[in-house]
């Protein structure tokens, strides 16, 4: 839990008191594990040659991931100056709150996002201001635009919001922008952007070029399956990347990775049919969940939501017996990531054993 072991040095107490990073729980070899939002596919072989193929790496890689960058740019119609790659876009969310919020400043985002936010923001010296999610697990995005004050430097939007998989419209999104300072700075994190079919939905691609504080943060690690490799990226105006680059970890992107990264854009018709594949399975599921008596959010995402409240330790023990590595936060909720086909069967018969430990919260189930 903290971080707070006897050091012979003076360490910086809010580092102190952050928890550690610790991955889940470790699969055993037959169990399914669905609790990294990963793509069960394993790499495409256009994807695998290109990594082969890069075999140098006795020389340092391109510092400035310039071919990707200039691959990206010509999809999305913007110069490869608009573009920034990094080490997997939570290396990239630290280099923009970092760039923007130090002490005394504070980060505005929706709660419960993406569990790596608030440590990132104490890793910048900056506050946290978390605002609590909708009933339904989406952002309120007119009590987050209410957050801000003048101390606010950055807000982050999380749309499909990890963990909960709902989206934010356009509409929501527009709204939202027209109260926020333009010297705010908005990251729209889009880390499943792939897995929305809502076409109500906020797309940031729609966005490039409309705000002069919007930045949008893109992974290869979901939809494109190189999570073991580390590449994100993101858009927006070009002195506020250069902002970000300014704090970036040198040489972090490896030129592997830059080569996956590209061959990956290349093969990108085959990995949207994979994609497809992971969205009908999630829709199976969402249905099968309500057939039983759940009551889901619509997800956009790779993963799906079970609001188990304090049965979620419960929930995640009934889960893991079945052969189910999912992610538990506890006294919240559980997430399971789209994996396998054949994990499909295991989540619903869970499912109806987790839904008769809690009736309060599931009326359906309580009638
Ligand atoms: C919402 C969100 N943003 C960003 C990331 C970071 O992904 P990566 O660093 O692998 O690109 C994740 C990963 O789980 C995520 O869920």
């Amino acid at each position: 839990m903290d971080n707070v072991q006897k050091s012979a040095v003076r360490l910086r107490p809010e580092i102190l008191a952050s928890p550690v990073y610790r991955q889940g729980k470790p699969a055993s070899a037959e169990a399914f594990k669905l609790s990294s939002n990963e793509n069960p596919f394993p790499p495409l072989p256009g994807v695998a040659a290109a990594v082969t193929a890069e075999l140098g790496f006795n020389r340092y890689p391109d510092a400035t991931a310039g071919a990707l960058r200039v691959a990206l740019g010509q999809r999305l119609g913007v110069r490869a100056e608009e573009i920034i790659v990094g080490s997997g876009s939570v290396a990239l969310l630290l280099q923009f709150i970092t760039a923007a919020a130090g002490p005394g400043d504070d980060v505005v985002y929706s709660w419960r996002s993406f569990e790596a936010y608030p440590t990132l923001v104490t890793v910048a010296g900056a506050r946290s201001v978390p605002v609590p999610n909708r009933a339904d697990g989406g952002h309120d995005l007119p009590a987050l635009a209410a957050a801000i004050t003048p101390a606010t430097r950055v807000v982050i939007v999380c749309s499909p919001n990890n963990p909960t998989g709902v989206t934010v419209t356009r509409a929501e999104f527009e709204a939202f922008m027209a109260e926020v300072p333009a010297d705010l700075l908005v990251l729209l994190d889009e880390a499943y952007a792939e897995f929305v079919v809502d076409p109500e939905a906020v797309n940031g691609r729609d966005l490039v070029g409309r705000y002069p504080n919007l930045v949008i943060l893109r992974t290869f690690s979901k939809a494109y399956g190189l999570a073991g490799l580390r590449v994100g990226w993101a858009t927006g105006p070009e002195a506020i990347l250069d902002a970000a680059r300014a704090t970036a970890i040198p040489l972090s992107v490896t030129g592997v990775a830059q080569a996956a990264a590209i061959a990956s854009l290349e093969l990108e018709e085959e990995l949207f049919e994979r994609v497809s594949e992971l969205v009908s399975r999630r829709e199976e599921l969402l249905s099968g969940l309500g057939e039983r008596g759940w009551n889901i959010p619509v997800s956009g995402s790779n993963f799906i939501w079970l609001a188990t409240g304090e049965y979620t330790d419960a929930a995640a023990q009934i889960l893991w017996d079945a052969g189910l590595v999912a992610r538990p936060f506890s006294g919240d909720g559980v997430r399971i990531s789209i994996g396998e086909r054949e994990s499909l069967t295991p989540i619903l018969d869970a499912a109806d054993a987790i839904l008769n430990l809690l009736p309060a919260l599931h009326p359906a189930k309580a009638r």
